[in-house]
């Protein structure tokens, strides 16, 4: 399949006070076109600084120290400002987990919508006003011509959120960036959006980085998953082998604390014992070695590399960052 996003060694820090705090740490992947990839890890692991590197949305403090991002075959790692806003504006659609911060409160939905197209496609107002409705009954909300006269508290969280899914998509990106989009709803509406955006994804063959804390949430949704700690990526693989055949310590954590049907109601999950990572020194070993049950000697000393594995399927690819071999405890 066609590559539409490639990133190489992405790093990204943050100036603090008495340093850095090193918050991505050299993360390579690669997007094919119309694929969803889940990004997972727990909070403060560099999921979104990652994501956000990549389309240069970060706050004045960060610094991307290094990387190349090829988006659809052109080079975006030097993009200036004004290019880069175009990118965003035009092939790259953004859902963050909040709507409100992302909505204007004093604007109407339909003004909303529209500004992106008007600014971006130069289409004319009553045009645009078309498309938005357009859209808004895509992602599943009723009498929407007459929506685009409302504010947005006038509608609920989940319905928030299906706003800013078809403004996401109203420039009909070739990506599209979901950080924790559904985090902020109740269950029900959880699920609802995820259906929604698996519809829209296949009708549309939208790329899809979908960022989340919760590793059961992809389940069912996602091509692959990318597992990432501490600003590394430890594990990647395709959603199956991900699930039933983890090969990195801290993806196997991740996956026993997920609660399935077999746990007892009311019987406390697993949780992956130990700190969270020191952000403020770069690792000399294994980020996840302080935490982790199988490490040997190796662990502390090296910083395991990101290697290429064959998958379950032929020809597929598993990376792993791990000295150990889980299944025998030994060094590989
Ligand atoms: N504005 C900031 N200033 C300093 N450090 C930050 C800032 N934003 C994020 N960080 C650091 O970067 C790390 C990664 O953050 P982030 O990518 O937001 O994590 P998450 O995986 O939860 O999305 C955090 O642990 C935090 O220490
Ligand atoms: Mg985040």
């Amino acid at each position: 399949m066609a590559k539409l996003l490639e990133v190489e060694n992405l790093q990204t820090r943050f100036k603090a006070r008495n340093g850095f705090v090193y918050a991505v740490n050299g993360v390579s992947f690669t997007l094919d076109k119309g694929e969803m990839l889940g990004v997972v890890g727990e909070s403060g692991c560099g999921k979104s600084v990652s994501m956000m590197s990549l389309i240069k949305l970060l706050p004045p403090s960060a610094e991307i120290t290094n990387g190349r991002v090829v988006l659809d075959g052109k080079d975006i790692s030097r993009a200036n400002t004004t290019e880069m806003n175009r990118i965003r504006g035009s092939k790259v659609g953004m859902i963050f987990q909040d709507p409100m911060t992302s909505l204007n409160p004093f604007m109407k939905i339909g003004k909303q919508l529209c500004e992106g197209l008007i600014y971006h496609k130069s289409i004319k107002k009553t045009e645009a006003m078309q498309q938005a409705a357009k859209y808004l009954e895509l992602v599943g909300i009723s009498n929407a011509e007459h929506r685009l006269y409302e504010y947005p508290h006038q509608l609920s969280g989940g319905m928030r959120q299906r706003v800013m899914i078809a403004m996401a998509l109203l420039g009909e990106p070739s990506l599209v960036i979901a950080d924790e989009p559904t985090t902020a709803l109740d269950v029900t509406i959880q699920a609802q959006i995820v259906e929604l955006v698996k519809d829209l994804r296949e009708k549309m063959n939208t790329s899809i980085i979908w960022i989340t804390h919760d590793l059961s949430l992809l389940a069912g949704m996602v091509d692959r998953i990318m597992v990432m700690y501490s600003g590394f990526v430890v594990e990647e693989a395709k959603l199956d082998d991900i699930y039933k055949d983890p090969r990195h310590p801290y993806t196997l954590g991740l996956l026993k604390s997920i609660p399935s049907l077999k746990t007892e109601a009311g019987s406390r999950l697993p949780s992956i014992g130990g700190a969270p990572p020191n952000l403020f020194v770069k690792p000399t070993g294994c980020p996840f070695a302080p935490r982790c049950s199988f490490k040997k000697e190796i662990c502390t000393k090296q910083v395991p590399p990101l290697e290429i594995t064959p998958g379950a399927d032929s020809g597929s690819r598993h990376r792993i960052a791990c000295w150990v071999d889980i299944k025998t405890g030994e060094v590989r």
